[in-house]
């Protein structure tokens, strides 16, 4: 009978866990089956396991969240003022934040096709544009040379302008006579002449600038057309700058605009899937010890309040980060072991720098996105809301590997006097000035994670990691690393959903 319902697509089938449409458990599917929903013990109260626990309680499984951290959300941390952390060095700090602003210190963006949207939207979290790139912020690099910061829209109409100008001069001298026919040619040569705002034939394809760069008087009304922005850059030193660098990036699939953030923060989504999943089915500081997998059910070890405690159920979801479950106690095999063992944690970090007033826009025009350097600050970003108000938190660093490492080594107010004295090179002294209070996060010295995501060789598809991909016995895994959008909440939701899907179709089965 089952096997029918499922061909007429009645009930979940093998094939169906395969396939990309998500179908959610529901209680209907146990109907004249014979079958109950199990109960099923989640290890992790990041996305993963809250959206695991999420998904199974539609059906009425019985899940029980146990969660190591005082808070659920896993990397999904929002910090606002009043809120403490002690990293793993015993580091402690307390966010000053004035009411109402904050730092998204992990996940802060979401492109508009990821799951995370899809959440969103289910849960009642009301998002907003996250500006993820603007003409106006800045690029500056000072170890290429460069001795002020240029505006992204001026570096890429020279850069755009110089490519094209020497492509067009190829092109015409005759260099992609193989490639192209006569008419191939005349069309390539009118796109460069748009792409890179270049003169034509007879001004010999010349990149000369113009309004693309920006002004340094902006137009008016009649009688004052504005001051196009001159002294333009020979090619050589603009290729020599490396502002070129950074436009490949709002090509990316996760990175294109427009991009979107929940209003009020990013942990609006953990603590919405919290809500959803129901105070009574999570356990806050329950860091699991042990995991034994057996023929008929699954035993989990968990230190709580000082004492030890277990919980037996008939299934096992492990979503919490492969590094720590990787010295966690478990019976679950060596394949499993060298599995989490390949997972290599990375490193990132974030700060966020208050300012009494709002000087990005006032003084410089910049409403949201990104000034790119090559300093060891990464990148800073200008928030993408509250424009206009008195204050906000710009994240003053945003880094990963060598340069994040380097930061976390330092006190938290070292860090703030290196992104301030960083700063100030791009912004002026307001940057120094109008400082009101930091809070720095960095992940691979945060409890229970130790790492901002994860890196897997070969990606999650390689052999090494199928034990993970599988699950052994009566326990599954869960997380961003088991996906192809690693660092990405979306990975997190999609690994949740195939194990979701998996262990209902074998409770089916
Ligand atoms: P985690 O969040 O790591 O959850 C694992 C949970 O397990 C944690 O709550 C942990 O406390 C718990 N745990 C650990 N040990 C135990 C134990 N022994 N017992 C019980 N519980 C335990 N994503 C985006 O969508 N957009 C972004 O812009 C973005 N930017 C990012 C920037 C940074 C700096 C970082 C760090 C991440 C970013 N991400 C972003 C990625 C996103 O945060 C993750 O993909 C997602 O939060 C991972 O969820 P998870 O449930 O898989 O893992
Ligand atoms: N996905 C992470 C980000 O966009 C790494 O910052």
């Amino acid at each position: 009978m089952l096997a029918t319902m499922g061909a007429l697509g009645l009930a979940p089938t093998a094939h169906a866990a395969d396939t990309a449409a998500y179908r959610a458990p529901s209680p209907g599917d146990f109907a004249l089956t014979g079958r109950a929903a199990a109960s099923v013990v989640i290890v992790g109260g990041g996305v993963a396991g809250l959206t695991a626990a999420y998904e199974l309680g539609k059906a009425g499984y019985d899940c029980t969240v146990l969660e190591a951290r005082d808070r659920t959300g896993g990397r999904n941390f929002t910090v606002r003022g009043g809120d403490t952390t002690t990293d793993t060095l015993g580091q402690r700090q307390t966010a000053r934040f004035s009411p109402g602003q904050y730092l998204n210190a992990g996940p802060a963006r979401i492109a508009q096709w990821m799951l995370t949207m899809d959440y969103c939207r289910e849960l009642g979290v009301p998002v907003e544009v996250f500006t993820n790139s603007n003409a106006d912020a800045y690029i500056f690099n000072e170890s290429a040379g460069m001795t002020a910061p240029v505006r992204h829209r001026t570096a890429k109409a020279d850069v755009y302008g110089y490519v094209a100008e020497l492509l067009a001069k190829a092109t015409d001298q005759g260099a992609l006579d193989a490639e192209l026919t006569a008419e191939d040619r005349e069309r390539l040569l009118s796109f460069l002449r748009s792409y890179g705002s270049i003169g034509g034939r007879t001004e010999g394809w010349r990149y000369t600038g113009g309004g693309r760069r920006g002004y340094a008087e902006n137009p008016g009304a009649a009688g004052t057309p504005g001051t196009v922005l001159g002294d333009v850059p020979g090619v050589s030193e603009v290729f020599a700058s490396g502002v070129g660098r950074y436009f490949s990036f709002e090509f990316g699939y996760d990175q294109a605009m427009l991009m979107f953030q929940p209003v009020g923060g990013m942990d609006r989504i953990p603590e919405a899937l919290t809500r959803a999943v129901g105070a009574r089915r999570i356990r806050t500081g329950a860091e699991v010890t042990d995991i034994t997998g057996r023929a008929d059910g699954v035993t989990v070890t968990y230190r709580s309040g000082g004492r030890t405690r277990s919980l037996t159920a008939d299934y096992c979801i492990a979503a919490l980060p492969p590094n720590i479950l990787a010295r966690t106690a478990h019976n679950l095999g060596s394949a499993v072991q060298s599995a989490l063992e390949a997972c290599v944690p990375s490193s990132a970090g974030k700060i966020g720098l208050e300012y009494r007033s709002r000087w990005w826009e006032n003084d410089h025009r910049i409403y949201g996105g990104i000034t790119e350097t090559d300093m060891d600050l990464a990148h800073i970003w200008y928030p993408s809301h509250g424009f206009h108000e008195r204050r906000g938190v710009i994240v003053g660093y945003y880094n990963t590997g060598a340069a994040a490492d380097a930061y976390a080594a330092l006190a938290p107010r070292e860090r703030e006097a290196r992104a301030v004295a960083q700063g100030v090179k791009i912004h002026g002294e307001a940057y120094r000035a109008e400082l009101a209070s930091s809070f720095s996060h960095h992940w691979r010295q945060t409890p229970h994670l130790e790492a901002a995501w994860h890196s897997l060789r070969g990606g999650p598809d390689a052999p090494v990691f199928a034990p993970l991909n599988e699950g052994v016995g009566r326990v599954y895994f869960a997380g961003d690393h088991l996906s192809y959008a690693i660092a990405w909440q979306h990975g997190a939701f999609a690994s949740a959903r195939k194990v979701v899907t998996r262990l209902h179709a074998r409770v089916m089965s």
